[in-house]
Protein backbone atom coordinates (compact mmCIF):
# COMPACT_ATOMS: atom_id res chain seq x y z
CA UNK A 1 0.00 0.00 0.00
CA UNK A 2 1.46 3.40 -1.15
CA UNK A 3 0.90 6.77 1.34
CA UNK A 4 1.14 10.15 0.45
CA UNK A 5 3.51 12.30 2.31
CA UNK A 6 3.16 16.18 1.89
CA UNK A 7 5.92 18.66 2.93
CA UNK A 8 5.32 21.97 4.77
CA UNK A 9 6.06 24.56 4.40
CA UNK A 10 6.57 23.95 0.54
CA UNK A 11 3.63 21.92 -0.11
CA UNK A 12 5.24 18.93 -2.29
CA UNK A 13 3.97 15.63 -1.70
CA UNK A 14 4.89 12.50 -3.39
CA UNK A 15 4.03 8.64 -2.80
CA UNK A 16 5.40 6.24 -0.43
CA UNK A 17 5.59 2.60 -1.30
CA UNK A 18 5.08 0.35 1.93
CA UNK A 19 8.79 -0.45 4.03
CA UNK A 20 9.91 2.64 1.96
CA UNK A 21 11.57 4.93 4.23
CA UNK A 22 10.20 8.81 3.90
CA UNK A 23 13.61 10.17 2.95
CA UNK A 24 14.07 6.82 0.05
CA UNK A 25 10.59 7.77 -1.34
CA UNK A 26 11.64 11.90 -1.30
CA UNK A 27 14.80 11.19 -3.27
CA UNK A 28 12.61 8.97 -6.04
CA UNK A 29 10.43 11.63 -6.56
CA UNK A 30 13.78 14.06 -6.64
CA UNK A 31 13.28 16.08 -3.69
CA UNK A 32 15.91 16.52 -2.06
CA UNK A 33 15.73 16.37 2.45
CA UNK A 34 18.80 16.67 4.07
CA UNK A 35 20.47 13.64 5.25
CA UNK A 36 24.16 12.06 6.04
CA UNK A 37 24.51 8.37 7.27
CA UNK A 38 20.99 7.35 6.21
CA UNK A 39 21.19 4.32 9.29
CA UNK A 40 19.78 6.60 12.29
CA UNK A 41 23.45 7.59 13.60
CA UNK A 42 24.36 11.21 13.05
CA UNK A 43 20.30 13.16 13.47
CA UNK A 44 20.61 15.09 9.95
CA UNK A 45 17.68 14.13 8.69
CA UNK A 46 15.55 15.17 11.77
CA UNK A 47 12.55 16.76 10.96
CA UNK A 48 8.67 16.83 12.70
CA UNK A 49 5.50 14.78 12.25
CA UNK A 50 2.83 17.27 11.75
CA UNK A 51 -0.28 14.47 10.92
CA UNK A 52 0.18 11.01 10.84
CA UNK A 53 2.30 7.78 11.89
CA UNK A 54 5.30 6.50 11.41
CA UNK A 55 7.54 3.35 12.38
CA UNK A 56 10.55 4.99 13.44
CA UNK A 57 12.69 2.66 12.50
CA UNK A 58 16.15 1.48 13.48
CA UNK A 59 18.33 4.14 14.97
CA UNK A 60 20.28 5.49 17.49
CA UNK A 61 18.33 6.35 20.66
CA UNK A 62 20.75 9.22 21.61
CA UNK A 63 20.36 10.25 17.92
CA UNK A 64 16.06 10.63 18.60
CA UNK A 65 15.09 10.18 22.20
CA UNK A 66 11.62 9.06 23.61
CA UNK A 67 11.36 12.37 24.15
CA UNK A 68 11.65 14.11 20.94
CA UNK A 69 9.53 11.52 19.41
CA UNK A 70 7.00 12.61 22.00
CA UNK A 71 7.35 16.27 20.51
CA UNK A 72 6.72 15.10 17.02
CA UNK A 73 10.06 14.09 15.84
CA UNK A 74 11.08 11.48 13.50
CA UNK A 75 14.25 10.76 11.18
CA UNK A 76 13.27 10.20 7.88
CA UNK A 77 16.22 8.32 6.98
CA UNK A 78 14.60 5.51 8.83
CA UNK A 79 11.10 6.16 9.04
CA UNK A 80 8.34 4.39 7.66
CA UNK A 81 4.93 5.71 7.25
CA UNK A 82 2.34 3.81 8.54
CA UNK A 83 -0.28 6.25 6.77
CA UNK A 84 -0.16 9.07 4.97
CA UNK A 85 2.00 11.84 6.19
CA UNK A 86 2.42 15.80 7.13
CA UNK A 87 5.76 16.26 7.78
CA UNK A 88 7.90 19.43 8.72
CA UNK A 89 11.54 19.32 7.21
CA UNK A 90 13.75 21.94 5.16
CA UNK A 91 14.39 21.00 1.73
CA UNK A 92 17.87 21.20 0.46
CA UNK A 93 17.02 21.61 -3.18
CA UNK A 94 15.68 20.07 -6.30
CA UNK A 95 18.38 17.10 -6.91
CA UNK A 96 19.73 18.45 -9.81
CA UNK A 97 20.23 16.36 -13.55
CA UNK A 98 23.01 14.15 -12.29
CA UNK A 99 21.33 10.81 -12.30
CA UNK A 100 22.19 8.91 -9.67
CA UNK A 101 23.80 5.66 -11.05
CA UNK A 102 24.88 1.85 -9.51
CA UNK A 103 27.77 0.68 -10.88
CA UNK A 104 30.33 -1.81 -10.91
CA UNK A 105 34.08 -0.92 -10.26
CA UNK A 106 37.76 -2.11 -10.18
CA UNK A 107 39.80 -1.43 -7.61
CA UNK A 108 42.82 -0.03 -9.92
CA UNK A 109 45.48 0.75 -6.88
CA UNK A 110 45.71 0.70 -2.41
CA UNK A 111 48.39 2.74 -1.55
CA UNK A 112 48.63 3.39 2.07
CA UNK A 113 51.10 6.70 2.60
CA UNK A 114 50.16 5.51 6.24
CA UNK A 115 49.26 3.11 8.15
CA UNK A 116 45.72 3.51 8.52
CA UNK A 117 44.61 5.47 5.71
CA UNK A 118 44.90 4.62 2.03
CA UNK A 119 44.25 5.94 -1.49
CA UNK A 120 42.13 4.00 -3.49
CA UNK A 121 41.81 4.43 -6.88
CA UNK A 122 38.94 2.80 -8.47
CA UNK A 123 38.33 1.92 -12.67
CA UNK A 124 34.84 2.09 -14.17
CA UNK A 125 33.73 0.10 -16.91
CA UNK A 126 34.46 1.53 -20.65
CA UNK A 127 32.55 4.39 -21.64
CA UNK A 128 31.34 4.79 -18.22
CA UNK A 129 32.18 8.26 -16.23
CA UNK A 130 30.65 9.40 -13.23
CA UNK A 131 29.24 12.84 -13.25
CA UNK A 132 29.77 14.24 -9.89
CA UNK A 133 29.79 17.69 -8.01
CA UNK A 134 32.75 18.32 -6.08
CA UNK A 135 31.96 17.66 -2.44
CA UNK A 136 29.64 14.78 -3.24
CA UNK A 137 30.39 11.09 -2.24
CA UNK A 138 29.50 7.40 -3.26
CA UNK A 139 27.96 4.73 -1.48
CA UNK A 140 29.77 0.91 -1.58
CA UNK A 141 26.52 -1.71 -1.59
CA UNK A 142 28.67 -3.89 0.04
CA UNK A 143 26.70 -7.88 1.23
CA UNK A 144 23.39 -7.89 3.26
CA UNK A 145 22.56 -4.39 2.11
CA UNK A 146 25.02 -2.70 3.67
CA UNK A 147 26.20 0.19 2.61
CA UNK A 148 29.45 2.52 3.07
CA UNK A 149 29.97 6.08 2.10
CA UNK A 150 33.39 7.58 1.34
CA UNK A 151 33.70 11.25 -0.37
CA UNK A 152 35.03 11.42 -3.95
CA UNK A 153 38.54 13.36 -3.41
CA UNK A 154 39.26 14.05 -6.92
CA UNK A 155 37.96 17.12 -9.01
CA UNK A 156 35.16 15.93 -10.75
CA UNK A 157 36.48 16.47 -14.41
CA UNK A 158 39.20 14.37 -13.26
CA UNK A 159 36.97 11.59 -13.67
CA UNK A 160 39.24 9.06 -15.38
CA UNK A 161 39.93 6.99 -12.50
CA UNK A 162 38.00 7.73 -9.12
CA UNK A 163 39.73 8.08 -5.79
CA UNK A 164 38.86 8.24 -2.32
CA UNK A 165 40.94 8.28 1.29
CA UNK A 166 39.77 6.04 3.44
CA UNK A 167 40.84 5.85 7.20
CA UNK A 168 40.63 2.08 8.32
CA UNK A 169 38.26 1.98 11.41
CA UNK A 170 39.31 -0.99 13.55
CA UNK A 171 36.66 -4.09 13.52
CA UNK A 172 34.81 -2.27 10.77
CA UNK A 173 33.52 -4.45 7.96
CA UNK A 174 34.51 -2.74 5.33
CA UNK A 175 37.70 -1.41 6.38
CA UNK A 176 39.21 -4.16 7.75
CA UNK A 177 38.41 -6.02 4.42
CA UNK A 178 40.25 -3.15 2.43
CA UNK A 179 43.28 -2.84 4.89
CA UNK A 180 43.66 -6.74 5.78
CA UNK A 181 42.66 -8.49 2.22
CA UNK A 182 42.26 -6.92 -0.73
CA UNK A 183 45.33 -6.55 -2.84
CA UNK A 184 43.47 -4.50 -5.86
CA UNK A 185 41.80 -5.93 -8.99
CA UNK A 186 38.59 -6.63 -6.84
CA UNK A 187 35.33 -5.67 -8.36
CA UNK A 188 32.75 -3.89 -6.26
CA UNK A 189 29.40 -1.82 -6.77
CA UNK A 190 28.82 1.41 -6.04
CA UNK A 191 25.41 3.87 -5.91
CA UNK A 192 26.33 7.92 -6.42
CA UNK A 193 26.36 10.34 -6.50
CA UNK A 194 25.37 11.14 -3.54
CA UNK A 195 25.17 14.12 -0.63
CA UNK A 196 24.10 17.73 -1.05
CA UNK A 197 27.20 19.35 0.54
CA UNK A 198 29.08 20.58 -2.50
CA UNK A 199 30.61 23.15 -4.13
CA UNK A 200 28.09 26.33 -5.40
CA UNK A 201 29.90 27.45 -8.57
CA UNK A 202 27.32 30.05 -9.07
CA UNK A 203 27.42 31.47 -5.76
CA UNK A 204 29.50 35.21 -5.95
CA UNK A 205 28.97 34.88 -1.95
CA UNK A 206 31.89 34.13 0.30
CA UNK A 207 32.00 30.63 1.97
CA UNK A 208 33.98 29.37 4.43
CA UNK A 209 34.54 25.91 5.55
CA UNK A 210 36.74 23.18 7.59
CA UNK A 211 36.30 20.34 7.55
CA UNK A 212 38.40 16.97 7.92
CA UNK A 213 37.17 14.81 5.44
CA UNK A 214 38.24 13.25 1.96
CA UNK A 215 36.12 15.64 0.08
CA UNK A 216 37.57 18.61 1.29
CA UNK A 217 40.44 17.13 -1.05
CA UNK A 218 37.63 16.91 -4.01
CA UNK A 219 36.37 20.28 -3.49
CA UNK A 220 39.73 21.71 -3.12
CA UNK A 221 40.82 20.03 -6.49
CA UNK A 222 38.13 21.41 -8.12
CA UNK A 223 38.76 25.03 -7.16
CA UNK A 224 41.96 26.37 -8.45
CA UNK A 225 41.30 24.21 -11.99
CA UNK A 226 38.03 26.88 -12.40
CA UNK A 227 39.63 29.60 -15.13
CA UNK A 228 40.79 32.38 -13.02
CA UNK A 229 41.37 35.52 -15.04
CA UNK A 230 38.49 37.93 -13.77
CA UNK A 231 40.44 40.46 -11.23
CA UNK A 232 36.72 40.05 -9.25
CA UNK A 233 36.25 36.67 -9.50
CA UNK A 234 36.62 34.58 -6.00
CA UNK A 235 39.64 33.19 -4.81
CA UNK A 236 40.32 29.96 -3.06
CA UNK A 237 42.75 30.65 -0.18
CA UNK A 238 44.07 27.90 1.62
CA UNK A 239 45.53 28.56 4.94
CA UNK A 240 47.82 26.13 6.42
CA UNK A 241 50.14 26.58 9.57
CA UNK A 242 52.85 27.08 7.74
CA UNK A 243 51.74 25.89 4.12
CA UNK A 244 51.81 22.34 3.97
CA UNK A 245 52.85 21.87 7.69
CA UNK A 246 50.85 20.92 10.61
CA UNK A 247 51.29 22.94 13.83
CA UNK A 248 54.30 21.57 15.12
CA UNK A 249 56.08 21.86 11.74
CA UNK A 250 55.50 18.54 10.42
CA UNK A 251 54.27 18.26 6.55
CA UNK A 252 50.85 16.26 5.88
CA UNK A 253 52.02 12.69 4.80
CA UNK A 254 49.45 12.09 2.25
CA UNK A 255 51.88 14.82 0.92
CA UNK A 256 48.15 16.36 0.23
CA UNK A 257 49.77 20.25 -0.68
CA UNK A 258 47.12 21.97 1.24
CA UNK A 259 46.29 19.53 3.82
CA UNK A 260 47.82 19.96 7.12
CA UNK A 261 47.60 17.61 10.14
CA UNK A 262 44.70 18.40 12.98
CA UNK A 263 46.42 17.01 16.21
CA UNK A 264 49.89 19.34 16.78
CA UNK A 265 52.15 16.62 16.78
CA UNK A 266 50.62 13.53 15.45
CA UNK A 267 50.20 13.68 12.27
CA UNK A 268 47.73 11.25 11.30
CA UNK A 269 46.68 12.04 7.58
CA UNK A 270 43.38 10.82 8.00
CA UNK A 271 43.19 14.27 10.18
CA UNK A 272 43.17 16.59 8.10
CA UNK A 273 41.90 19.90 8.74
CA UNK A 274 41.38 21.90 5.42
CA UNK A 275 40.53 25.50 5.83
CA UNK A 276 39.52 27.16 2.33
CA UNK A 277 38.08 30.44 1.87
CA UNK A 278 36.92 31.93 -1.18
CA UNK A 279 37.29 35.94 -1.25
CA UNK A 280 37.06 38.80 -2.76
CA UNK A 281 40.23 39.54 -4.98
CA UNK A 282 43.67 39.50 -3.40
CA UNK A 283 42.52 39.01 0.30
CA UNK A 284 43.58 36.38 2.41
CA UNK A 285 41.43 36.99 5.60
C1 LIG B 1 28.79 11.01 3.62
C2 LIG B 1 29.96 10.28 4.21
C3 LIG B 1 31.21 10.39 3.65
C4 LIG B 1 32.28 9.72 4.20
N1 LIG B 1 33.50 9.84 3.62
C5 LIG B 1 34.55 9.20 4.15
C6 LIG B 1 35.84 9.29 3.53
O1 LIG B 1 36.03 9.95 2.51
N2 LIG B 1 36.86 8.62 4.11
C7 LIG B 1 36.69 7.86 5.24
O2 LIG B 1 37.66 7.26 5.72
N3 LIG B 1 35.48 7.72 5.82
C8 LIG B 1 34.40 8.39 5.30
N4 LIG B 1 33.18 8.26 5.88
C9 LIG B 1 33.02 7.40 7.03
C10 LIG B 1 32.97 5.96 6.53
O3 LIG B 1 31.76 5.72 5.82
C11 LIG B 1 33.04 5.03 7.73
O4 LIG B 1 34.25 5.24 8.38
C12 LIG B 1 32.97 3.63 7.21
O5 LIG B 1 31.63 3.40 7.00
C13 LIG B 1 33.56 2.59 8.11
O6 LIG B 1 33.12 1.38 7.55
P1 LIG B 1 33.42 -0.01 8.20
O7 LIG B 1 32.50 -0.99 7.57
O8 LIG B 1 34.87 -0.30 8.16
O9 LIG B 1 33.05 0.21 9.74
P2 LIG B 1 31.66 -0.18 10.44
O10 LIG B 1 31.54 -1.67 10.46
O11 LIG B 1 30.57 0.60 9.82
O12 LIG B 1 31.91 0.39 11.90
C14 LIG B 1 32.61 -0.33 12.94
C15 LIG B 1 32.52 0.47 14.21
O13 LIG B 1 33.19 1.74 14.06
C16 LIG B 1 32.27 2.84 14.24
N5 LIG B 1 32.58 3.81 13.16
C17 LIG B 1 32.31 3.67 11.85
N6 LIG B 1 32.75 4.73 11.15
C18 LIG B 1 33.31 5.56 12.05
C19 LIG B 1 33.96 6.83 11.94
N7 LIG B 1 34.07 7.46 10.76
N8 LIG B 1 34.40 7.40 13.08
C20 LIG B 1 34.27 6.78 14.26
N9 LIG B 1 33.67 5.56 14.43
C21 LIG B 1 33.20 4.99 13.35
C22 LIG B 1 30.87 2.25 14.09
O14 LIG B 1 29.92 2.96 14.86
C23 LIG B 1 31.07 0.83 14.62
O15 LIG B 1 31.01 0.81 16.01
C24 LIG B 1 32.09 8.92 5.35
C25 LIG B 1 30.84 8.81 5.92
C26 LIG B 1 29.78 9.49 5.38
C27 LIG B 1 28.41 9.36 6.02
S1 LIG C 1 20.59 10.67 7.88
FE1 LIG C 1 21.73 10.31 9.68
S2 LIG C 1 20.15 9.86 11.11
FE2 LIG C 1 19.09 10.06 9.28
Amino acid sequence: MAFQITIKPSEHSFTCDDGETVLASAMRADLMLPYGCRNGACGTCKGKLLDGVVDYGVHQKSTLSDDEKHAGLALFCCATPRTDLVIEVREVRRAGDIRIKRLPCRIESIDKPVPDVAIVKLKLPVNERLQYLAGQYIDFLLKDGKRRSFSLATAPHDDQLLELHIRHVPNGFFTDLLFAQYKGREILRFEGPLGAFYLREDSDKPAIFVTRAAMSSGLIAASPARPDPEPDERKAVMRTTPPNRNASGHACEVGHPIARSAEAGEHRSSCFVAELAFVGPGEAR
